[in-house]
């Protein structure tokens, strides 16, 4: 059976793991029972590939294979299988059963590794709790106790008694820490999750950098009257704050001076939520991102300070809740050479990016060298059903993932 076959069917498999198959895409978040049966359907792969699999206190799942120098400093590879709502098959998925067909492909040739190699799924890439990465987060000893009490999801759940629920003890959260000295580089395989592989026509993306995000909520509170008796002049109306703090948001990140600054509010709260009656308060979601920092830090003093304004001026309360503020990072030089490396040898049409998604290796590029392979997204679309990307896409990104372990394990 080819790679590719081998792939489509495994990722194909793990789809059928899926809590919302009726909305259309794949639901499976993390610490769910869902989450947790295809996290075993993962360990079951990396067991049938002679891997040495093991569950860390926040639910990240390694398989170990182990090199000719155990002690040696290893090599990680690995993403997340956990989505966001009503997503793709392949976002993070590809970078883990795309790690062990890789795996497979290195033992086939006869390949022993100096280094061991691990393989890892982490917990919790998708922000079920608000901040994503929460089970790299924890590798990277960057999520304190107290953490995981103050994260909640959409319900209201703290990550804490998601990880009770799941048999987990949230006490034992510092034993996930890895110490950075035990790794030599970790890689990360992915989709694109955007067009300009497709766009230029390559086949590789070796990423440079990854932009990362700046989270917070923005809560304006103004006052639920009656929707026909108040006269317009005499309302404190929280939604058509919040509305115009939303296009002050896209204004002022269109105009950033870097070019490559994004924002978004994904999610919106409003409180009555009744037709008849003028909205009391309404929360925003706002992720900001960029990999030049300076301008990301620019761009949110400037957003801040416009809902500011907007709030006084429609005599509103506002309160600012940090989700989170991660640091853009760059991947090591030695990573990325080794990635070009395997992309020449096989020939393959590549381009040097920027990762406008984050991914696990930038939590950890803080800690370790980090580097990572895209392959296309047909049309961009990703955290979405129609998310797509070609068989012969997924094998051409395994087997540059084969030949960046060889050189980083060798
Ligand atoms: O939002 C992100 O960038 C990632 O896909 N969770
Ligand atoms: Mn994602
Ligand atoms: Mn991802």
């Amino acid at each position: 059976m080819s790679t590719a076959t081998r792939l489509e069917d495994a990722i194909a498999e793990l789809a059928g793991f899926n809590d919302d198959p009726a909305a259309g895409g794949i639901t499976r978040e993390v610490y769910t029972p869902t989450y947790r049966a295809a996290l075993d359907r993962v360990a079951k792969w990396m067991r049938d590939a002679g891997l040495e699999v093991r569950l860390d206190a926040v639910g990240n799942l390694f398989g170990r294979w182990e090199g000719a120098e155990p002690d040696a400093p290893l090599v990680l590879t690995g993403s997340h299988v956990d989505t966001t709502l009503n997503a793709g098959r392949y976002d993070g998925v590809l970078g883990v059963l795309g790690a062990i067909e890789a795996v497979r492909l290195l033992q086939e040739a006869g390949t022993v590794p100096r280094r061991s190699i691990e393989l890892v799924a982490w917990a919790g890439e998708e922000p079920r709790f608000g901040t994503g990465c929460v089970g790299s987060r924890a590798a990277a000893g960057r999520l304190e106790r107290a953490d995981l009490d103050r994260l909640c999801d959409r319900d209201g759940t703290s990550m804490a008694t998601a990880l009770r629920d799941a048999g987990f003890d949230p006490d034992r959260l510092a034993d996930a820490a890895i110490d950075p000295a035990t790794v030599h580089a970790l890689v990360e395989l992915h989709i694109e999750q955007g067009v300009v592989l497709e766009t230029g026509g390559e086949s590789i993306g070796v990423v440079t950098a990854i932009a990362a995000p700046h989270d917070f909520r923005l809560g304006f509170r103004g006052a639920a009257t009656h929707a026909g008796a108040t006269p317009m002049h005499l309302r404190r109306d929280a939604l058509a704050g919040a509305a115009e703090a939303m296009t002050a948001l896209e204004r002022i990140v269109r105009a950033s001076p870097s070019g490559t600054t994004v924002g978004t509010v994904g999610a919106i709260r409003v409180r009555p939520g009744a037709i008849n009656v003028v909205p009391g308060t309404a929360e925003l979601d706002v992720d900001v991102r960029d990999s030049d920092l300076g301008a990301r830090t620019q761009v949110v003093e400037d957003v801040l300070a416009a809902a500011r304004e907007i709030a006084a001026q429609r005599r509103l309360e506002l309160e600012l809740t940090p989700i989170v503020e991660d640091v853009p990072v760059a991947c090591e030089p030695g990573v990325v050479a080794a990635a070009e490396a395997a992309v020449r040898e096989l020939g393959l049409p590549y381009r040097r990016m920027t990762s406008g998604a984050y991914h696990d290796a930038m939590v950890l590029g803080s800690r370790v060298p980090i580097g990572m392979i895209f392959v296309p997204s047909a049309g961009g679309v990703s955290h979405h059903p129609d998310e797509h990307t070609d068989a012969a896409d997924l094998e051409r990104g395994v087997r540059v993932l084969v030949g960046t372990l060889a050189r980083l394990a060798a």
